[in-house]
């Protein structure tokens, strides 16, 4: 009989995401009329904007033709693409990334997982708590950890608190750590990372060898021009970090999928013996062996971004959602809720009402005022007594899902 990966079996039952899905499907199986509104995954709402669906109609169109279809394309991604990424999210920014160092995919949270492909097993792992899950599921799955303690802490993982009491901005570790994930602005807390926080981050990186993989899946949605939106803003970093960037969220491309992960040619790793190798051609040799690539059309689809028309266009999609984002802050603030985040991320990270737990409040929520958000909990031990609710939703939803949320607390 074949064996099973028994790390496998060290993760948590389910996913969370899947876990809240199962839930909400009880209730609306069991309430049948509920109008349940899902503030839960942040998944988009609005449709791709205009300049994106002309993009990909006339790539379908392409295809239709002998003379410009394409088969099977640059597993890395068309350079096409690959340039503009590079001119328009780092070239503006004065930072100096070339296109065959962006390594195109179908998403950040396959990338974010497949990048731990390339390193050993004895490399010690640093994560934020509360964390995006899949950074730990994934650890996990590698074989990197132990088994999970009663507050599903992972033995093995240095876990970084983000609560309150530091702004959601955890303190740098005093012992060396090789890998550190980092999430900025930050899923679920909504926090972001000044200037001065980086510069730290890499400084530390650099006087222990260590890795920082830096997710900034949701860098459209910051606000304050005084916030780096990559970490190469920061002198060294191209040494140092692997950036990880998305279409999904800054152009509703969640059910289009693209994505992209940055890997800059100084970036040097070590052999077990000591010898310095650059990462670049390893993680192109994994790309291209386990990749094929994103399609053709939706490579357009992304591309189309990055024209004058599909700026204006995406940056009024973020300002919608970012709209939703003050509404719920100013409601559930009105309604005596304690909130974080929303101020340059599509995320609200709140203290559950009494200081119920994440989970007690996720139910409450559900059957009482057919809202669904995300425990704080899901996110890690640090998470408990919080919660996350998405600012990705219709305005009409974000404005009954304020209003039943104070109806509910009053
Ligand atoms: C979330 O809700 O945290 C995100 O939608 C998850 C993701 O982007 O994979």
């Amino acid at each position: 009989m074949a064996r099973v990966n028994e790390n496998f079996l060290k993760l948590k039952a389910g996913y969370l995401f899947p876990e809240i899905g199962r839930r909400v499907s009880k209730f609306c199986a069991e309430n049948p009329d509920a109008k349940v509104i899902r503030l839960g995954i942040g998944d988009v709402t609005e449709p791709l904007v205009p300049a994106t669906i002309e993009a990909m109609h006339k790539a379908v169109d392409e295809m239709a033709h002998r003379e410009t279809f394409r088969g099977y394309g640059p597993e890395q991604g068309y350079d096409f693409l690959r340039t503009a990424i590079a001119d328009n999210d780092y070239k503006s920014r004065g930072v100096h990334i070339d296109a065959d160092e962006i390594f195109v995919s179908d998403g950040s949270k396959c990338d974010t997982g497949n990048i731990l492909d390339v390193f050993d097993l004895g490399n010690t792992v640093a994560v934020q708590d509360p964390v995006y899950p899949v950074y730990v599921d994934t650890n996990v799955m590698a074989g990197r950890t132990g088994a999970a303690d009663a507050q599903g802490r992972y033995a093995g993982l240095t876990y970084l608190p983000c609560v309150a009491e530091n702004g959601f901005t955890p303190e740098i570790p005093k012992e060396k750590v090789d890998i550190v994930y980092l999430c900025y602005p930050n899923n679920p807390t909504g926090a972001v990372a000044s200037r001065e926080t980086l510069v730290e981050w890499v400084a530390y990186a650099k006087q222990h060898g260590s890795l920082i993989l830096f997710d900034a899946a949701y860098c459209a949605f910051v606000q304050d021009d005084s916030i780096p939106l990559t970490i190469y803003e920061i002198e060294g970093a191209r040494s140092v970090a692997i950036e990880f960037r998305s279409f999904s969220k800054n152009a509703g491309f969640t059910g289009t999928r693209c994505a992209f992960t940055v890997v800059p040619k100084d970036l040097m790793v070590s052999t077990e013996s000591g010898e310095k190798r650059p990462l670049h051609p390893v993680w192109s040799r994994r790309h291209s062996t386990k990749f094929n690539g994103v399609s053709y059309i939706v490579q357009r689809g992304a591309e189309a971004v990055y024209t004058p028309e599909g700026q204006q266009q995406t940056l009024e999609l973020v300002k919608f959602y970012m709209e939703n984002a003050k509404l719920l802050r100013e409601g559930l603030t009105a309604a005596g809720i304690e909130v974080f985040g929303g101020e340059n991320a599509p995320y609200i990270w709140l203290k559950t009402p009494g200081g119920v737990p994440s989970w007690d409040f996720f139910d409450h929520l559900l059957t009482q005022a057919h809202l669904v958000g995300t425990p704080g909990s899901g996110f890690g031990a640090s998470g408990e007594g919080y919660f996350r609710l998405s600012a990705f939703n219709s305005r009409a939803n974000v404005e009954e899902a304020v209003v039943r949320i104070q109806n509910l607390l009053k």
